[in-house]
C-alpha cells in the first residue's frame, strides 16, 4: 500500500529540525536584512511579526494538517481531501512556485559558495575598506561565468541530497546544522554591538516609525512571513506528509515559528549596527546588503584579532551555506515529490527534471545581474521578477487559499482529529484558529491585494 511505502522522519526532533531547516535560510539572513533596510526599519518589523503570528502560524498548521492527512504530494493532496473539484490547482499552484523560487533562490545560493571561499583563502583580507566591499560584490555578481559556476555546484549537492531521500539526507543533516547555526549567529549579533554605531543601528531596528507604513510595506511584510516561513506553497505540506501520527503539529508550528523569527531578528541585530558604523554603508542596499556589510563586521569586530576574524567569518559562511541548502533541499523536494508521485518516475528521474529546469532559469535569473540586466519584465530585472511574483503575489495567494481550504471546506471533525492527534493532545486555541483561518487570513490578505492593485 503506497501509505506504507512512504518514508517517515525519524524522530520528532527530525520533524522539528528539518521543517526549520526548511524556514531557516537566506530569507532569514539575507532578504529578511534586505526588506527591513528597505521598508524603514522597525514599523517593518512590527508589521512583519504580526503577519508571522496571525497568518503564518495558522497556515503552517493548516498546511502540516493537509500534508500529514493526505500522506501525499502538495498537489495530490488537495486531491484526496477534496476529489473531483479544483482546489489540487493550490497543490499545482505550490509546485510551481517551488521551480520559480528555486530558480532564483539557488543565485544567491552560489554567491554564499563564492563568499565562504574568498573568507577560507583569506581574501577579504585585501579587500580594504565599504566601497571596496561593494565594489567586490558588483564585480562578482555580474561577472558572466562565475556566479553560473557556483550555481551549478549548489544545484548539484542540493540535487545529490534530495535523490539520496527524506531520512538519510535531510533529517540528519538538519540535526547538525541548526544548533551550529544558532550558536554562531549569537556570537556575531555580540560582535555587533560592539561596533560604533550600534546605537544608530538599534534605533533603526526598535524604534517604529508609523508614519513609514503603507500598503507596499504591508504587502512586502506579508510576503516576507510567507517566504520565511516556507509557507504557501506545499514545502511543509509535502514534509508533513512523512510526519509520523505522533508529531504534535501546533507545537511543531510554534517551534518552528520561534526558531526562524529569531534568526531573521538576529540577523537584522547583526546586519544593522555594522550598516550604521561603517562610512559608505546604507540600509536601503538591496540584494547586495547583506554580503557588503558582513566582510566589513568581520573586519571591525575583530580588528585586533585577525586570526579569530578569519575563523568566525570561514564558520559564518559555512553556516549560511548549509540553511541554505536545507531550503533548497525543502524546495526542490516539493516539485521532485510531485513529478515522481504523479508521473511514476524514479526520484532520481524526477529530481532530475527539477534540476535540469531549475539550472536554466537559474542561470538567466543570475544572469540579469550582468548582461541581461537590460532585459526586464513590468520594470524587473528577471532576478526581481521571480523573486517578486513568488514572494508577493504566489506565497500569499497560497496561503489565502490554504486559510478557506481549511476554514470553510475541510471537515471541521477530521481538522480536529488531526490537530489534537485524535482527541489525546489538549489544544486550547483550537477555536481561535479556526477563527483566523475563516476570517482573518482571507480577509487580510485579500485586502491587501485589493489595495495594491487599486494603487496600480
Ligand atoms: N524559507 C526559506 C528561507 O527563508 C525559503 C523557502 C521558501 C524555502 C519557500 C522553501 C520554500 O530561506
Amino acid at each position: 500500500m503506497a501509505v506504507q511505502e512512504r518514508a517517515n522522519f525519524g524522530s520528532k526532533l527530525g520533524v522539528i529540525l528539518a521543517s526549520a531547516g526548511s524556514a531557516v535560510g537566506l530569507g532569514n539572513i539575507w532578504r529578511f536584512p534586505c526588506e527591513v533596510g528597505e521598508n524603514g526599519g522597525a514599523a517593518f518589523i512590527l508589521v512583519y511579526l504580526i503577519c508571522v503570528v496571525f497568518l503564518g502560524v495558522p497556515v503552517m498548521v493548516s498546511e502540516f494538517l493537509i500534508g500529514r492527512h493526505s500522506r501525499s504530494n502538495t498537489a495530490t493532496a488537495y486531491k484526496i481531501l477534496a476529489p473531483g473539484t479544483p482546489w489540487h490547482f493550490v497543490g499545482l499552484m505550490g509546485v510551481f512556485s517551488g521551480f520559480l523560487i528555486l530558480s532564483y533562490y539557488i543565485v544567491v545560493c552560489g554567491w554564499t559558495l563564492e563568499y565562504a571561499w574568498t573568507a577560507a583563502s583569506n581574501g577579504f583580507s585585501q579587500v580594504g575598506d565599504a566601497m571596496d566591499y561593494t565594489a567586490f560584490f558588483n564585480n562578482f555578481v555580474s561577472n558572466p561565468w562565475k556566479p553560473l559556476l557556483y550555481l551549478a555546484v549548489f544545484m548539484l549537492i542540493t540535487h545529490y541530497i534530495v535523490v539520496r531521500g527524506v531520512k538519510e539526507g535531510i533529517e540528519k543533516f538538519s540535526k547538525v546544522m541548526m544548533p551550529m547555526l544558532l550558536l554562531i549567529i549569537g556570537v556575531l549579533v555580540v560582535c555587533s554591538f560592539s561596533m560604533p554605531g550600534s546605537v544608530k543601528g538599534l534605533t533603526f531596528l526598535l524604534k517604529p516609525d508609523f508614519g513609514k507604513i503603507d500598503t507596499g510595506v504591508v504587502l512586502s511584510a506579508m510576503g516576507q512571513a510567507f517566504f520565511s516561513l516556507s509557507l504557501g506553497m506545499g514545502c511543509l505540506c509535502t514534509y508533513a506528509s512523512y510526519f509520523t501520527k505522533e508529531v504534535n503539529l501546533m507545537k511543531t508550528a510554534g517551534s518552528v515559528v520561534v526558531i526562524d523569527t529569531l534568526v531573521a531578528v538576529m540577523s537584522g541585530f547583526i546586519i544593522f549596527p555594522a550598516v550604521f558604523s561603517v562610512p559608505g554603508l546604507i540600509p536601503n542596499a538591496g540584494p547586495g546588503l547583506v554580503f557588503i556589510t558582513l566582510p566589513n563586521v568581520f573586519n571591525i569586530a575583530f580588528g585586533n584579532y585577525p586570526f579569530l576574524g578569519y575563523v568566525f567569518s570561514v564558520m559564518f559562511y559555512v553556516l549560511l551555506i548549509l540553511s541554505a541548502l536545507t531550503s533548497t533541499i525543502s524546495m526542490h523536494e516539493v516539485a521532485t515529490a510531485y513529478i515522481h508521485e504523479k508521473f511514476k518516475m524514479t526520484r532520481a528521474k524526477g529530481a532530475f527534471v527539477v534540476t535540469s529546469v531549475c539550472l536554466s532559469f537559474g542561470v538567466l535569473c543570475s544572469l540579469s545581474f550582468g548582461v541581461l540586466s537590460d532585459m526586464t519584465i513590468a520594470g524587473f530585472t528577471l532576478f526581481d521578477f521571480f523573486d517578486y511574483v513568488s514572494a508577493k503575489f504566489l506565497m500569499p495567494l497560497g496561503g489565502m487559499l490554504i486559510s478557506i481550504f481549511t476554514g470553510w471546506y475541510l471537515d471541521r471533525k477530521m481538522v480536529w482529529e488531526e490537530i489534537t492527534n485524535e482527541g489525546r493532545l489538549r489544544v486550547p486555541m483550537f477555536k481561535f484558529y479556526i477563527f483566523l483561518l475563516k476570517y482573518v487570513a482571507p480577509l487580510a490578505i485579500g485586502a491587501i491585494f485589493v489595495h495594491e492593485l487599486i494603487k496600480a
